[in-house]
């Protein structure tokens, strides 16, 4: 039974299956990503007991720190970010086995002292252990990193598997995707390459799936002749912090709908996998992609905040915010209507949007069925129907709702909607891991299931690439909102008739 269980018979079979013994390097190992989310989900990890019995950690990056401190500083970013209290004994324990090499992602020596390092390790431990390396980087660096593991022949190791983990953004177009797929496929097999989207992490994502395809309730509702529209939000209190030299570079539809919005998009429209492996799973999600005709400019929505309030304090325009340039014309706020043009889903609108500074901090997926078609109470004064709404809430408070009309109690047949309500936390008594819990130990496991396959990438960014076209060339014009509000008031543009977006 692992510490998190702590006996509660709720969380019985949630633990993770076992993982061969590894040594984890992250490039970019002192970064905001390594710091915050990374070290922290290890330290969940080990916590759990799920990392291995065998398991090091080895740290690459610019900074000349030696091993002790590169350790000081992993125990300060995990006692700060991590989501339970470390506990000193499984902290230290982990702690020991971490190691630091200083150099540039460039240089042929950083390659050989990581090189020693992964074999010291693999003789301590009297056997090759997989090897795995993180690309935490900025992704100029993905093909150099790739090509210098080659070039070093850490690519590949006897009597052991050895894996690549690129972090997003994979490319800024179709066109830099497909170069990337191609130089690092000429280094590593697909199988090796785990592309990730943090997205397919989160339980809630994970649940759209066991939904669909777990129950029979829902399936056989699950099309054009049912369903009438999908909204698909992912809205955000927060602004760009201090990320403006990559943020004002990419924009919300590449930072957002390129990769989670699309990704939580083909997990609900893809047709049942023969079985929940990599390979059946990516086949379906590519075949949703490929069924997707890009939106013509009037059909999307692009915008950015300007100074107003959040959570009762004053905040910024984006351009006041600091290191974005005064003619910058970059969205913070992506909406688009969409179509998957293929016999399950044909005349369906599917509404994505996305934004910095909204109202509130909200993800979730939902879904409208078509009205009844005839309404028998009319005449007892029932004017309260509602059609059906199914909504995942993939953050925060992770759940699924079901509305239905029910009747109000009393003499008249008056109807309002009521909700039934799945809660994740009261449902299994046990806080989510971090997406990055789930998605390091599959990856350690050679379980490809959650990443995106090169052929995905490439479908993906074949929907956005028309958009960003039409962007440059000033199609449709870039719109404004006021920090903490809704989005602009044009995001309903795209909408047909009668429909209107879910209040955030
Ligand atoms: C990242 C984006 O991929 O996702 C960020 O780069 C965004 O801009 C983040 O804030 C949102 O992730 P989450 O898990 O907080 O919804």
């Amino acid at each position: 039974m692992t510490a998190a269980a702590g006996g509660n018979p709720l969380v019985e079979g949630l633990e993770r299956l076992p993982v061969g013994p590894t040594t984890l390097t992250i490039f970019g190992a002192t970064g905001d990503l390594a710091r915050r989310k990374l070290l922290p989900a290890l330290y969940n990890l080990a916590h759990d007991g799920a990392l291995p019995e065998r398991f090091n950690l080895i740290g690459v990056s610019r900074g000349d720190e030696s091993h002790d401190a590169y350790r000081a500083m992993a125990r300060e970013a995990i006692c700060r970010f991590s989501r339970r209290r470390p506990d000193p004994k499984v902290l230290d324990a982990l702690l020991e086995n971490v190691r630091y090499v200083a150099g540039t992602f460039g240089e042929a020596e950083t390659y050989a002292r990581l090189g020693e390092l992964l074999a010291e390790f693999d003789e301590v431990d009297g056997v090759p252990l997989n090897r795995a390396f993180y690309l935490s980087t900025s992704p100029a660096f993905f093909p150099v990193i790739v090509e210098q593991l080659g070039a070093h022949g850490l690519a590949r190791h006897d009597h052991a598997e050895v894996r690549v983990i690129i972090e997003k953004p994979f490319g800024t177009n179709g066109r830099e995707a497909r170069e990337l797929n191609r130089r690092v496929l000429s280094v590593f097999e697909e199988p090796q390459v785990f592309r990730i989207d943090h997205y397919l992490g989160k339980e809630t994502v994970q649940n759209v799936m066991a939904f669909r395809f777990a129950n029979g309730l829902f399936e056989p509702i699950w099309n054009r002749n049912y369903i009438d529209r999908v909204e698909i939000t992912a809205a955000e209190d927060v602004g760009i912090g201090t990320r403006a030299g990559y943020y004002d570079a990419a924009g919300a539809l590449r930072d957002l709908v390129q990769n989670h919005l699309l990704q939580l998009l083909c997990l609900l429209c893809m047709e049942p996998p023969v079985r929940f492996q990599a390979d059946e799973v990516r086949d379906e999600k590519v075949k949703v992609l490929r069924a997707i005709t890009p939106p013509a400019p009037e059909h999307t929505v692009r915008a950015r905040y300007t100074a107003g309030t959040e959570g009762g304090e004053d905040v910024p325009g984006y351009l006041e915010e600091e290191g974005v340039p005064p003619d910058s014309q970059t969205e913070t706020y992506a909406a688009l209507r969409l179509e998957v043009d293929n016999w399950r889903w044909n005349g369906v609108p599917f509404y994505l949007r996305t934004g910095k500074r909204l109202a509130r901090k909200v993800t979730e997926i939902a879904i409208t069925l078509k009205p009844v078609p005839h309404l028998a109470f009319e005449q007892a004064g029932s004017v309260g129907v509602q059609p059906n709404q199914l909504v995942y809430t993939v953050q925060p408070n992770e759940g699924v709702s079901l509305s239905l009309g029910a009747k109000i109690p009393g003499t008249r047949m008056a109807i309002r909607p009521v909700q039934m309500e799945f809660l994740y936390g009261t449902a299994f008594m046990s806080q989510s891991p971090e997406a990055y819990e789930r998605l390091i130990t599959d990856a350690m496991r050679g379980d490809a299931t959650l990443f995106t396959r090169n052929d995905e990438v490439e479908a993906q960014w074949r929907v956005i690439d028309p958009i960003l076209d039409a962007w440059a060339a000033g199609e449709p014009p870039l719109d404004t909102y006021e920090a903490g509000s809704q989005g602009p008031d044009t995001a309903s543009r795209i909408m047909d008739p009668g429909d209107r977006w879910r209040a955030i």
